[in-house]
């Protein structure tokens, strides 16, 4: 029997988190949606209304439209609001200690049929499902940023993920208007694998001087016909998202390609994380002020 996934519940409301609640409440469906404190919480809560409001202001939808999308989603600081969820979608940072542990909480409190799902980009969805006593029913659902925008979603089994757990949920990313590719449980998937190593070596020119990071992004958008420059795309991922992704890539291949090139570490270090924090390779805030190295 297909089952339906009605009431959906994100847990970790940062960009990605954020974008998918978005996603999910413009198909009609009630979102529990979660983070760990009320700060946490109200950022999120941001973040959807910023992104409504962009699409009330290019005429894509009514302020009545926008004020029901947002009416469906319900924000709290407890995982124990996911008690009645059939789905939930997990999106907090890459840390597979935090996700495991929510993962072992979520199984304590969901019904046993609720699917659970991990938005990692990298982490192994396996050492995720194993940490609650429902790995059949744990799967990868991977949202592309922004998510209300990118169509694609990677579903990704592991080898212990019910077939028909992958077959409802490759069902629902249709219906929410994705388009999935199924794959099984390798670090970087398909897409983010074949992505970063391009991301590295960008970052890398820009790094040794080479050439500056207004001509690396102009040959890549007007030579490649890429809708963005890779370092502008770093901004948008965060570079501290990329530097996990790339790191853990690493970690499994040992393939210098995905090396975490040093200047991530430092822009990290400095706080300039991209456009969450204002300044990253590009600055956001009014006065440009680019990142000299
Ligand atoms: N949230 C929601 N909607 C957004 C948005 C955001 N952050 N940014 C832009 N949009 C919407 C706009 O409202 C607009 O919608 P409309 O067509 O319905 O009016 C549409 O996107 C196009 O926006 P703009 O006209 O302002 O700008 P662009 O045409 O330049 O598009 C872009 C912006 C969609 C971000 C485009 O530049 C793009 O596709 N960039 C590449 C993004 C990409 O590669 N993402 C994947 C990153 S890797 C990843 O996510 C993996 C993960 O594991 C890290």
């Amino acid at each position: 029997m297909t089952r339906e996934f009605k009431r959906v519940g994100v847990v970790g409301l940062g960009t990605m988190g954020a974008g998918i609640v978005e996603v999910f409440a413009r198909q009609g469906l009630q979102v529990v949606a979660v983070d760990r404190d009320e700060e946490a919480v109200t950022r999120g809560r941001g973040h959807l209304q910023t992104s409504t409001g962009r699409a009330v202001a290019r005429g894509k939808l009514t302020e009545q439209d926008a004020a029901t999308l947002v009416d469906r989603v319900s924000f709290n600081t407890e995982l124990k609001a996911m008690a009645d969820v059939d789905l939930v979608v997990e999106a907090v940072p890459e840390n597979l200690d935090l996700k495991r542990s929510i993962f072992a909480a979520l199984d304590e409190i969901c019904p046993p049929e609720t699917i659970l799902a991990t938005n990692t980009s990298s982490l192994s969805v396996t050492e995720i499902a194993v940490a609650t006593g429902r790995p059949g029913k744990v799967v990868g659902l991977h949202f592309f940023n922004p998510a209300p925008v990118m169509k694609l979603v990677e579903i990704v089994r592991s080898v212990v993920t019910e077939p028909d757990v992958v077959a409802d949920i490759e069902a629902f990313a249709a219906a929410l208007g994705k388009t999935d590719v199924t794959i099984g449980d390798r670090a970087g998937f398909i897409a983010n694998a074949l992505l970063f190593g391009y991301l590295n070596h960008a970052a890398a020119m820009y790094e040794s001087h080479y050439a500056s990071r207004e001509d690396i992004d102009a040959s890549m958008k007007l030579g490649c016909g890429l809708p963005m420059g890779p370092l502008a795309l770093l901004d948008l991922i965060g570079l501290d998202t990329a530097y996990e992704i790339l790191d853990t890539m690493y970690k499994q291949s040992r393939d210098r390609l995905h090396a975490p090139t040093p200047i991530f570490k430092q822009m990290i270090t400095a706080g300039l994380l991209g456009r969450k924090t204002g300044r990253g390779f590009y600055s956001y805030e009014k006065a440009d002020s680019p990142v000299v190295i």
